[in-house]
């Protein structure tokens, strides 16, 4: 399950401490939500299916009260979403109370051994044998009881249990799955990330693989599977509260998308310095070690392979180093060849997707460096890596990610720039144009965000079609795949991309005059071969919706719809022919009137494989 878990123990009033923090940590999972909290020696729980909103409203209709408490906000994986398999899930007396985000593989067995023992079991998750196990050993005491079970478990998992026996204390353990903590003198918290906590506390703590958690009101102890206890520094927080409220946009998708301009100038500013690139001291590898590298394996998922792929094409034009980009889900149990001089890079928003986690432990299982583009500081990538880099896309909410794709690519531009000016294949001259281009990208985007109302209108045309067709070529071919992955995330319509060579392989039998083919041919070496693949679509009456370079007279005859972007080199190109995709998938899903940041059946963060 990916899901969002917080707890908390102090003077405030609980159950809105719990829910203001479920809020911010909604965009991790949000087909169900519940509470519990603890008071006169009796555990109140208040559970509902559905949106957190559902919940809210239980809980007005139905308040509840305490002086310690924990919550929930579900992404399912292991039992639908309905009122049983909501969390918290409670043991057979119903005296303790769970949360889990992660998923226990062996949950069957250990099911079977407590089901013979007697144990009850009320829901159909996996995440409820971990109650029971603790029902097991409570005669020892809570904190014994979880230490007692947790090496029982198999899988990834981040669970807080509290108990009527012991209402001064949360416990908390974690393996594989994200968890902070954070305590001032009469008060302590627990959340799957700082969103979580960030109203309250402006320091946290990262709590460490494999680490039992106990809070109590002021205190936060944290030991690992052994019992030995773990020091942590804690950390400030970087993230305000401002930067994860939507402000005056109606959705998150659509304050990050117009946030771009302002992401790909703080990124100028941090990585230009004197027409030179600067990729700061994170990246932990020195020009030599860059210099050796032989053959980059970029692994990601998602929106962020897609990137990758765009990063392949520019680190071989600048850099002239064989780069392969990889699934996560597919480099970690493929058993690459992988050589002494191989660097893996992994690309991540929010450093704790699973699959590219465990992409990453294969390459340092193999002795190999691994340099990590990531938005989220002291995520698991992060934390796990050689060498980082930040994409700094800031706090990315919508679970459709738009910003930080368009800060992958960017930072994945300045990457090559630096890597090819190093090993003597870019010279100061070639540099320094880029460099110049590379300034322009605000502005240009900025021209982009002003034609919001053109593409709306261009929705307006298609929101009710059953397929679309996105088509590139080149550095395009990667946004014909995010432009249909941004679709179909958000409007729930059959997109596919596909590099345009492709099509008359196949998919050309698709096309008829029902069909929305979105073209993207802005000035580029393979113009010209994209110009007769639209020729293709209009000869078989598809409707091609084309963005162009500003002014290209040519395309836009032949296409029903067109979007110009300003003037810019090819490497530039997938940044500004992206964000028209990103505004026109998010206009066809405002008026469908489906909930654009929540999408149905995703979540922001896939911590599970
Ligand atoms: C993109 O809009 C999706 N949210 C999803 O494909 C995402 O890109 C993928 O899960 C990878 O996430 P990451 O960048 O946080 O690792």
């Amino acid at each position: 399950m990916m899901c969002g878990i917080i707890g908390y123990v102090g003077p405030r009033d609980v159950s809105s401490v719990l829910l203001g923090g479920l809020w911010r940590l909604e965009y991790r999972g949000y087909d169900s939500s519940g509470l519990a909290l603890i008071s006169n020696g009796e555990l109140g729980i208040r559970k509902v299916p559905g949106k957190l909103s559902e919940l809210a409203e239980l809980i007005k209709r139905s308040p509840v009260t305490g002086q310690i408490g924990i919550g929930h906000t579900r992404w399912a994986t292991h039992g639908c979403p309905q009122e049983n398999n909501t969390h918290p899930l409670v043991d057979c007396n119903e005296e303790i109370a769970l949360v889990v985000n992660g998923i226990i593989e062996n949950y069957l067995s250990l099911k079977d051994e407590l089901e013979a023992k007697g144990h009850i079991f009320r829901s159909l998750t996996d995440s409820e044998v971990i109650v029971h196990l603790i029902e097991e050993g409570i005669n020892k005491g809570l904190s014994e009881a979880v230490k007692g079970m947790v090496k029982k478990l198999t899988g990834n998992y981040a669970f807080a249990v509290i108990s009527t026996k012991e209402p001064d204390k949360i416990i908390a353990a974690r393996h594989d799955a994200p968890l902070i903590c954070s305590f001032s003198k009469d008060e302590a918290a627990l959340a799957s990330d700082v969103s979580g906590v960030i109203t309250i506390f402006d320091e946290v703590l990262d709590i460490p693989n494999d680490s039992i958690v106990t809070l109590t009101k002021g205190s936060c102890s944290i030991r690992d599977f052994e019992a030995t206890e773990r020091k942590i520094l804690p950390r400030k927080v970087a993230v305000k509260v401002k930067d994860i409220d939507k402000g005056d946009f109606s959705h998150f998708m659509l304050k990050e998308i117009f946030e771009q301009p302002e992401v790909a100038s703080n990124i100028i500013k941090e990585r230009i310095q004197d027409d030179s690139v600067r990729l700061g001291s994170e990246i932990n590898l020195t020009d030599d070690e860059l210099k050796k590298i032989s053959r980059i394996v970029i692994q990601a998922c998602g929106t962020s392979w897609h990137a990758g792929l765009v990063g392949k094409y520019l680190v071989e034009r600048f850099a002239r180093i064989h780069t392969e980009v990889d699934i996560s889900s597919e480099f970690r149990y493929r058993d690459a060849v992988l050589d002494g001089d191989t660097m893996v890079m992994a690309i991540s928003q929010s450093g704790e997707t699973a699959d590219t986690i465990a992409g990453l432990r294969e390459a340092k299982a193999k002795f190999l460096k691994v340099l990590s583009l990531v938005n989220v500081a002291h995520s698991s990538i992060y934390r796990e890596s050689d060498g980082t880099l930040a994409i700094m896309a800031g706090p990315e909410i919508g679970v459709a990610s738009t910003k930080a794709y368009t800060a992958e690519i960017l930072n994945l531009y300045l990457f090559s720039l630096y890597l090819g000016r190093l090993r003597g294949f870019v010279s100061n001259e070639e540099l320094s144009k880029h460099l110049s281009e590379i300034k322009k990208i605000p502005e240009q985007v900025e021209i982009i965000l002003n034609l919001d109302n053109w593409i709306k209108d261009i929705a307006k045309n298609f929101y009710n079609a059953r397929d679309f067709l996105f088509l590139g070529r080149g550095f395009n071919y990667a946004t014909a795949l995010e432009g249909a992955l941004k679709l179909k995330e958000i409007s729930y319509i059959h997109a596919t991309g596909y590099a345009a060579g492709e099509m008359k392989h196949g998919p050309i039998a698709l096309i008829d005059e029902k069909m929305p083919i979105v073209c993207i041919n802005p000035k580029s070496i393979v113009y010209e071969k994209m110009f007769s693949n639209i020729q293709e679509v209009v000869a078989r009456k598809g409707i091609p919706i084309s963005i162009v370079t500003d002014g290209d007279e040519k395309t836009m005859a032949v296409s029903k719809y067109a979007v110009q972007i300003p003037d810019c080199i090819e490497h530039i190109s997938p940044i500004l022919s992206v964000i028209p995709l990103q505004l026109l998938a998010y206009h066809i899903a405002t008026l469908k009137g489906l909930d654009v940041d929540r999408p149905r059946n995703l979540a922001k963060s896939v911590t599970v494989e």
